[in-house]
């Protein structure tokens, strides 16, 4: 089977405002932070206020005294030794979320507080004190590359060499992270705020050690996740610990403060980088040592080569690095804004010394041949022929042109979904999945209208919650690949019944039955859909499929292209337009497509000016847990947005939820060096920073 061609799709590949957007913006949709149950109590967790220390004696006396609290934890902590700040040491759940915080200010604790490292470099230093006590802070470096990069570098005629840094970001995700935990005798019942109701059934039932069978987790909607609501919280099992001891469901949301502090980052990085080239402009060599620091956990890896990875040799060495903070954890697209905010200034530094354009520099060595379309897309959009030489601008408003490039891989699978038609013609459709704000339950419920020729608004989808028909986590862009085939397969299936109701009344097989505007037509007759699902009586029709090869892909490329002003005298970066160029396959809805596209750019934007985990070297706090200190950008940061979609229907459907973040601190940084003749190596690009470069 396949998808119908794009001239023909009549709800696919439209602009379908969100299904659920009249429940969001009344008010009516129903987050976990939303849940009210009869008897419902309030969790709190009090957390280690130091970087590094023993846990020697928890006191909860004076807290199970005061009216109100209902259940207390005092063993939560796996180990008793507290790695970073903000680490939780015990838990409690009240009648009201006041009396819970009170409550927290009650326990004694005595600490045993221990020597820390802050940062990747302190951590880096010999001699430093050690996160774990049995392992060096900076892991065994990996290697990988190709090619003789010695040779290469020894045969280039022109290198350029930088060190360039990236900051802790955290995802700051609108709703925090958190759960509900509702006890029916042994059934429990989670509602999470979550990228994956499978993922945090599967881990709350393992770390409560119950049968899965026994955990139900629900997800309707959800402000956010970006990578870090991947698998189940220690939050969801300790209220679920919690509603179990005091007999009654607990509410247990995170603080924002707590949110900042343990539920994962985009790590920082440190990248020395080195790229060779001839003097005809071919590169070769490029090398690159890269650390990151993992926090308490791993995987804070930097994507280098990023795209131009047609180099005859090169090779990449990275470690992580322990730190005594929160864990680096997935961050949408993870290592590669790192990688790319390097990688395209070290191109664009190189382009300038062969006296080579920075667009047509990355047309010779960008071997996609999608990407080759869409830098011209963009570079027309944006006007790039009229771009300025490096900081030629006259007076302190400075302008400048950047450009940057994104590559993503992953595809799908694994998803299954079920459909039922009842009588009066009304559809359901249930598949396991849930909407992390990508627009998830408008496209399956649009697929299902597609192949049974219905309005969107004749299919009710059902979704966020794992008693539906299986489905995997909303991660690595995966979510359309694999529930489009699932949804589309199952459809075909329904239609497939209904084509069997019809026929022998429109007196033809059930093969040459087809659907179109809410009629099923056949033998130049047609009927209502409503007339042949009358046909069921007391029938309800019901189809289960999952997903089948052939109808999506993997692999998008993408391009982005900044327009800035710089204030010399402040320091103060103001990014004006951006244009983004972006292909995902068959494009589901093209709305939902660009409103992702635009949440990209925004949150790479962000990432480029203002986002950083601050913490305080002497004590190994983060200053800034907060939305008043921790800047994200705001409605008057945000540039003028373009997005162009490049459509490949032909190979299917592809996640576009991740790569468009990636470039747009590569294209920033490219556009702030085209305004004040000056690189920034250094994110965030700050007005200090700014000031910094220009005075240097
Ligand atoms: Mo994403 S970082 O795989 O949710």
């Amino acid at each position: 089977m396949a998808w119908k061609p794009l001239g023909e799709m009549q709800v696919l590949s439209q602009r379908q405002p969100r299904v659920e957007a009249p429940l969001k913006v009344s008010g009516q949709a129903k987050y976990t932070y939303d849940i009210q149950l009869e008897g419902l109590l309030y969790g709190a967790l009090l957390t280690c206020p130091h970087p590094a220390a023993l846990v020697l004696r928890i006191d909860d006396s004076e807290v199970r005294k005061l009216p109100g609290v209902r259940a207390v934890l005092t063993d939560i902590h796996p180990t008793g030794t507290a790695r970073y700040a903000g680490e939780y040491v015990a838990a409690v759940a009240a009648t009201t979320p006041q009396l819970a915080r009170d409550a927290l200010e009650l326990f004694e604790v005595e600490y045993e507080a221990r020597p820390f490292v802050a940062d990747l470099d302190s951590a880096m230093e010999d001699g430093a004190p050690r996160v774990f006590a049995e392992r060096s802070n900076i892991t065994e470096a990996k290697t990988s590359g190709e090619g003789d990069v010695e040779a290469g570098f020894a045969a280039a005629e022109v290198i350029v060499e930088a060190e360039y840094r990236t900051q802790v970001q955290t995802h700051s995700s609108l709703e925090t992270h958190g759960s509900v935990a509702v006890w029916e005798g042994d059934q429990l019942t989670i509602y999470d705020s979550t990228q994956a109701v499978n993922g945090v059934r599967e881990g709350v039932a393992q770390a409560l050690e119950i049968p899965v069978n026994q955990v139900r987790v629900i997800c309707h909607h959800m402000g956010g996740g970006f990578g870090s609501k991947l698998w189940a919280g220690r939050y969801t099992a300790i209220a679920a610990r919690l509603a179990k001891l005091a007999g009654a469901p607990v509410k247990l949301m995170l603080s924002r403060r707590d949110e900042h502090l343990s539920t994962g980052n985009r790590p920082s990085s440190k990248q020395q980088l080195k790229l060779g080239a001839k003097r005809d402009g071919s590169l070769v060599a490029f090398s690159a040592t890269t650390w990151g620091s993992a926090g308490i956990a791993g995987g804070a890896g930097v994507a280098l080569p990023y795209v131009y990875r047609s180099l005859p040799a090169w090779k990449h060495t990275h470690a992580d690095v322990y730190t005594n903070a929160g864990e680096a954890r997935p961050f949408r697209a993870p290592g590669s804004p790192q990688g790319c905010f390097s990688m395209e200034q070290l191109m664009d530094e190189m382009a300038e010394k062969l006296g080579i354009d920075p667009l047509e520099f990355r047309l010779r060595h960008d071997n996609n041949p999608a990407r080759q379309q869409e830098w011209r897309l963009g570079a027309e959009r944006i006007g790039w022929t009229g771009r300025q030489a490096p900081g030629s601008g006259k007076g302190p408003l400075k302008r400048g042109l950047g450009l940057g490039a994104s590559v993503w891989g992953t595809g799908g699978g694994g998803s299954h979904a079920e459909i039922k038609v009842f009588a009066d013609g009304t559809v359901e459709l249930r598949i396991g999945t849930q909407d992390l704000g990508t627009g998830t339950r408008t496209i399956v419920a649009a697929i299902a209208a597609e192949e049974l020729g219905l309005p969107l608004s004749a299919i009710r989808p059902l979704i966020g919650d794992s008693d539906y028909p299986y489905s995997g986590g909303s991660g690595g862009s995966t979510t359309a690949p694999s529930v489009a085939p699932a949804v589309k397969n199952t459809a075909e299936k329904a239609r497939q019944q209904v084509a069997e109701l019809a026929a022998p009344h429109l007196g033809v097989a059930a093969d040459q039955v087809s659907f179109s505007g809410g009629r099923i037509y056949g033998n130049n007759q047609s009927l209502t859909w409503q007339e042949v699902c009358g046909l069921l009586g007391t029938q309800v029709l019901s189809a289960s499929g999952q997903w089948v090869e052939g109808l999506s892909s993997a692999g998008v490329a993408g391009c982005q292209f900044a327009e800035v002003e710089v204030d010399t005298d402040t320091g103060r970066i103001q990014v004006l337009r951006v244009v983004a160029v972006a292909d995902c396959g068959l494009v589901l809805d093209r709305l939902t497509t660009e409103s992702q596209i635009n949440g990209g750019v925004i949150q790479g934007l962000s990432y480029a000016l203002f986002e950083e985990r601050l913490l305080d070297p002497t004590t190994g706090t983060m200053v800034n847990p907060d939305f008043e200190n921790y800047k994200i950008a705001g409605a008057l940061e945000v540039p003028q947005i373009e997005v162009i979609l490049f459509d490949e229907a032909e190979r299917g459907v592809i996640g576009i939820g991740e790569p468009p973040t990636i470039p747009t601190a590569a294209a920033i940084a490219n556009a702030v060096y085209n305004a004040i003749g000056v690189r920034l190596r250094q994110l965030p690009m700050t007005p200090d920073r700014v000031l910094q470069a220009l005075g240097a």
